[in-house]
């Protein structure tokens, strides 16, 4: 408790200045524990058999620590892989190579501000900015990307991601090389093995990049030799637009033990689970018993989407147009069934462990205590005019509505919203309803109701079985006529963060906005 004290106050101290100077310079005062060095540049890499693929990525240095606080993925345009423990001093410092602007933002940190990444504090190619924070969140799979505003998307598509793992303390979990990551992406090579993105694809833009190739870890190799063992898989979500529908091709139940903001208090058991982009979500996988030589896959299961395209819709103007903008070889839509990873089983013995009944705990927050728990704020998302808005409104660099003003110190509880607010343009409106993953910065939340009463019955029961409303999450998926309400604490920094739409494309598109912590 001391050391979160401690950590806070400097926290504090160095977002204050950060906002005061504007521009993310490295402090004589603050002694960091870890520092490093990102660069994001352009390289040719070979992803695939023939030509290199041209792509970005965050060439990593060491300055400060031990060796295991950085780890590259080789042979792949992911990462680094961060490593840190709770309480520890980070300085980051990053250089932009790339042609454009760009930023990071440490996706689920509950830090200042100023260290959040908000495009605001995007600096040009040749220019630098330095994060310095201290970790207080719990330990758990984070992870970082480029957040510059209208080009979000493309560069994480062109390979700029990363993981920032805060490491547990308790030694009954699977560790080494049994504790893996595996960052499910989707990604579309032209015939000279280059990237294509939603350029030139207007109606693909709308509906956010799906590709028609799964890459892992930001390698296409999609399988792996397992120990009979014990794994702890981290599992994240990183692709622009596309839902996965995880399950296991044994039929075995994915054993759930923790979500975005950590471990769960107990395991939970799903059938099948449905990860948005954005999402972490950890699994217990136990090969100890297994034959060796046997598969084990994990696979997206085809499901509904609740995508509708009104009177555009597939079998009019939007599926033709499909076919002929994507040169028939992408998919369209969210929701077809997917070979995603396979372990193969060998005969090498590893750590084999039971899984703990009590992993966390977890303190709940009462939403009787939040300010407004008798009328919720509401954010309707929704599409209007070929825009996706959040209540009507785009992204604007400073501006922070009435409805986005909290105070510090207090809870309140959030509705999210998918449709519109029944007022104004109608029918418009519905012309176009997509799922959209929400995601609010700077904190970690709890959802405390998920409504489907105004969705497709067929839809939902598509789905249902695979949403966690359990532990502490920074992004969840609001499907076409869900409502989820979430409470929040707004603690520790004052300032303008942003929450929107992790649909990157969306995003670009201005589904995001301010909101401010006053004091
Ligand atoms: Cu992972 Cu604002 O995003
Ligand atoms: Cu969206």
């Amino acid at each position: 408790l001391l050391l979160i004290a401690t950590g806070l106050s400097a926290c504090n101290a160095q977002g204050k200045r950060n906002s005061q100077t504007g521009s993310g310079n490295a402090s004589s005062d603050f002694s960091p524990d870890i520092e490093i060095e990102l660069t994001a540049q352009p390289v040719a890499m070979q992803l695939l058999d023939g030509p290199k693929t041209n792509v970005f990525h965050y060439e990593a240095r060491l300055l400060k620590g031990s060796d295991s606080n950085l780890s590259e993925i080789q042979g792949s345009y992911l990462g680094p892989i961060i490593r840190v423990k709770h309480g520890q001093k980070i300085r980051v410092i990053f250089k932009n190579n790339l042609p454009r602007e760009s930023i990071i933002h440490w996706h689920g940190l509950h830090i200042p501000p100023e260290m959040d990444g908000h495009p605001m504090h995007a600096v040009d190619n040749g220019e630098q900015y330095v994060y310095e924070f201290t970790v207080v969140d719990r330990p758990g799979t984070y992870w970082f990307h480029p957040h510059p505003d209208k080009i979000t998307g493309p560069q994480v598509y062109r390979g700029l991601a990363g993981l920032f793992i805060i490491e547990d303390e308790r030694k009954s979990l699977p560790s080494g090389d049994q504790d893996q990551p595996l960052v499910i992406q989707d990604r579309s090579f032209n015939s000279d093995n280059q990237l294509v993105y939603v350029e030139g694809s207007p109606m693909q833009r709308m509906q956010g990049f799906l590709g028609n190739q799964i890459f892992i870890n930001g390698k296409k190799e999609l399988t792996q030799n397992v120990k009979k063992g014990t794994y702890r898989l981290r599992i994240l979500n990183g692709s622009n637009a596309r839902i996965y529908k995880l399950a296991w091709s044994d039929g075995s139940d994915l054993k759930v033990i923790a979500t975005d903001g950590g471990l769960l208090e107990k395991p939970l058991n799903k059938p099948y689970l449905i990860l948005a982009p954005g999402e972490r979500v950890e699994i217990w996988k136990d090969f100890s018993a297994t034959n060796s030589g046997e598969e084990i896959t994990l696979e997206s299961l085809a499901f509904s989407s609740g995508t509708s395209m009104g009177r555009m819709g597939s079998g009019g103007m939007m599926g033709n147009m499909g076919g002929g903008m994507m040169g028939g070889n992408a998919s369209f839509e969210n929701g077809e069934a997917m070979h995603l990873y396979t372990f193969n089983v060998t005969g090498e013995e590893g750590k084999s462990l039971g899984i703990p009944q009590t992993l966390s705990e977890i303190e709940e927050i009462d939403p009787v205590n939040a300010v407004n728990y008798d009328t919720p704020k509401q954010f309707h998302f929704y599409h209007e005019r070929m825009n996706w808005v959040i209540n009507g409104e785009t992204f604007d660099m400073e501006e922070v509505a009435d409805w986005e003003k909290v105070k510090l110190n207090t809870t309140e509880v959030w509705q999210f919203i998918n449709g519109d607010d029944g007022s104004g343009m109608g029918m418009m409106q519905d012309m176009m309803q997509l799922p959209h993953p929400a995601h609010i910065h700077g904190l970690q939340f709890q959802i405390i109701e998920r409504d489907i009463s105004g969705m497709d019955a067929e839809v939902w029961n598509s789905v249902k079985d695979g949403f966690i409303n359990q532990g502490w999450q920074d992004t969840f998926l609001l499907m076409p006529g869900m409502k989820v309400k979430v409470v929040m604490r707004f603690r520790d920094f004052t300032g303008k963060y942003i929450y929107h739409c992790h649909n990157l494309e969306h995003e670009d598109m201005g589904m995001m906005r301010n909101y401010e912590v006053l004091p």
